[in-house]
C-alpha cells in the first residue's frame, strides 16, 4: 500500500472523539516506530510542527527534542509564546537556538526576493544540522508534513511551476539520515486544527493564521535593514492587536504588515520627518490560489493609522492595500 495516499474509507476528522481516536492510533503507531530511540523536530511554533510535537510529547515524552530556531524574522512575541507552551507548561525537551545574527547578517544587502527565500531556507537547514549534529543518539526526524503538502509534491514531480518557492526541513545533509515520523501527513488541514485542539493545544495557537517560512524576511521588501525590520514587527503586532480587539481574528484569513525600502516626507512636531509606509494587507481565500480583499471598517484602519504613525519609530503614512489574488500574490514578495 502507498503509505502516502490517503485511503478513500479514511473518515474525515471532524470531531473530538474522532480527533481522540486519531491520536490513540498514532500514540500506538509513533511508539511502535521509534521504540526506545530519540525523535528531534523543528519546531516552528507554526500549526503543524505544534500540533506534531504535542502528539510525540505524549506518545515519547522527552524522548523528543524539539528544536525552535529563531531566525530574527519571527513576529512579535512568537518565540516567547513557543518556549512558554513547550519549554513551560508541557515541560518538553526544548533547545532554543537564537540565529538572529546569522540570518540578517547572511541577507544584508540582498533585495531579491527569491535569493532571500533561498538564503533563508539554506540557512535554517544549515542552523537545525549543527543543533542535531550536537545532540546523541538521535535515529528519527519528526515533521509535521499534511496531506496537500504530499499533493503538492506530487505536482512538483510533475512539473508544474510554482510561483514562489516555499520551504521546510527536507533536504538536510546526507550525514544526517533520519528516518522520517510523519504522524499527521494524511490529514488536512483543518483535521489537523480538530486534533490540536483535542491535544489540549490552546485555540490561539490552533487556529494561527498561516505564516510563511521566511517569515517577516518577505514583509521587509527588498534588502532587509534592523530597523526597518523592527518597525514592521511593531506596526504588525499593532496590527493584530487591533484585528482582535475588533473580533476579526479568525474571520479574515490573512493579515499583517509589509514595509517597503522606500521612504516618503511626513511631519512630526512642526518638522520634517521622513518614515517608511506601513502597508495593511488582509485578505480572504480558501486555499491560497485565489483571494479576495476583505472591507476593513473605516474606523478601524483609522485607528490602525493613528496607533501605528505614533508608536512605531520610523513609520509615518500608513496604505491599504486593496488588490486581489490574482493580480497580487498575497506575500508582496
Ligand atoms: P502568495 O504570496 O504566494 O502566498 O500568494 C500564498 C500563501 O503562501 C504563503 N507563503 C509562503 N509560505 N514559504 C511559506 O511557507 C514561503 O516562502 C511563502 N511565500 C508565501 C503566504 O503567506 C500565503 O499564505
Amino acid at each position: 500500500m502507498d503509505n502516502n495516499k490517503r485511503p478513500e474509507t479514511m473518515q474525515r476528522i471532524t470531531t473530538k472523539e474522532l480527533a481522540e481516536t486519531f491520536i490513540a492510533e498514532q500514540v500506538e503507531a509513533v511508539r511502535a516506530q521509534v521504540g526506545d530511540k530519540k525523535v528531534l523536530l523543528a519546531l516552528s511554533g507554526g500549526v503543524d510542527s505544534s500540533v506534531v510535537a504535542a502528539l510525540l510529547i505524549k506518545a515519547i515524552g522527552k524522548q523528543l527534542v524539539c528544536v525552535h530556531v529563531n531566525h530574527g524574522l519571527m513576529r512579535k512575541g512568537e518565540s516567547e509564546a513557543v518556549i512558554e507552551m513547550f519549554g513551560n507548561e508541557l515541560d518538553a525537551n526544548l533547545v532554543y537556538v537564537d540565529a538572529t545574527d546569522r540570518f540578517l547578517d547572511l541577507l544584508a544587502g540582498v533585495a531579491d526576493p527569491e535569493k532571500k527565500r533561498k538564503i533563508i531556507g539554506a540557512e535554517f537547514i544549515n542552523v537545525f544540522a549543527d543543533e542535531a549534529r550536537k545532540l546523541e543518539g538521535i535515529e528519527f526526524l519528526a515533521q509535521g508534513t499534511i496531506y496537500p503538502d504530499i499533493l503538492e509534491s506530487i505536482k512538483a514531480a510533475e512539473g508544474k511551476k510554482a510561483v514562489k518557492s516555499h520551504h521546510n526541513v527536507g533536504g538536510l545533509p546526507e550525514d544526517l539520515n533520519f528516518e522520517l515520523v510523519e504522524p499527521i501527513k494524511l490529514l488536512f488541514k483543518d483535521e489537523v486544527r480538530v486534533v490540536g485542539e483535542a491535544l489540549g493545544l490552546p485555540h490561539a495557537m490552533v487556529y494561527r493564521q498561516p505564516f510563511p517560512g521566511p517569515g517577516l524576511g518577505v514583509r521587509c521588501l527588498g534588502a532587509i535593514t534592523r530597523d526597518r525590520l523592527h518597525a514592521l514587527r511593531e506596526a504588525d503586532a499593532i496590527l493584530r492587536e487591533e484585528f482582535a480587539n475588533a473580533g476579526l481574528e479568525g474571520k479574515v484569513w490573512q493579515y499583517f504588515i509589509a514595509v517597503p525600502d522606500i521612504k516618503s516626507v511626513g511631519v512630526k512636531n512642526e518638522s520634517r520627518y521622513e518614515g517608511w509606509p506601513a502597508i495593511i494587507r488582509a485578505v480572504n481565500t480558501t486555499d491560497a490560489m485565489s483571494a479576495t480583499i476583505e472591507e476593513i471598517p473605516y474606523a478601524l484602519l483609522h485607528k490602525i493609522t493613528d496607533r501605528i504613525t505614533h508608536e512605531v519609530e520610523g513609520i509615518n503614512r500608513v496604505l491599504y492595500d486593496l488588490t486581489p489574488k490574482p493580480i497580487g500574490t498575497i506575500e508582496w514578495e
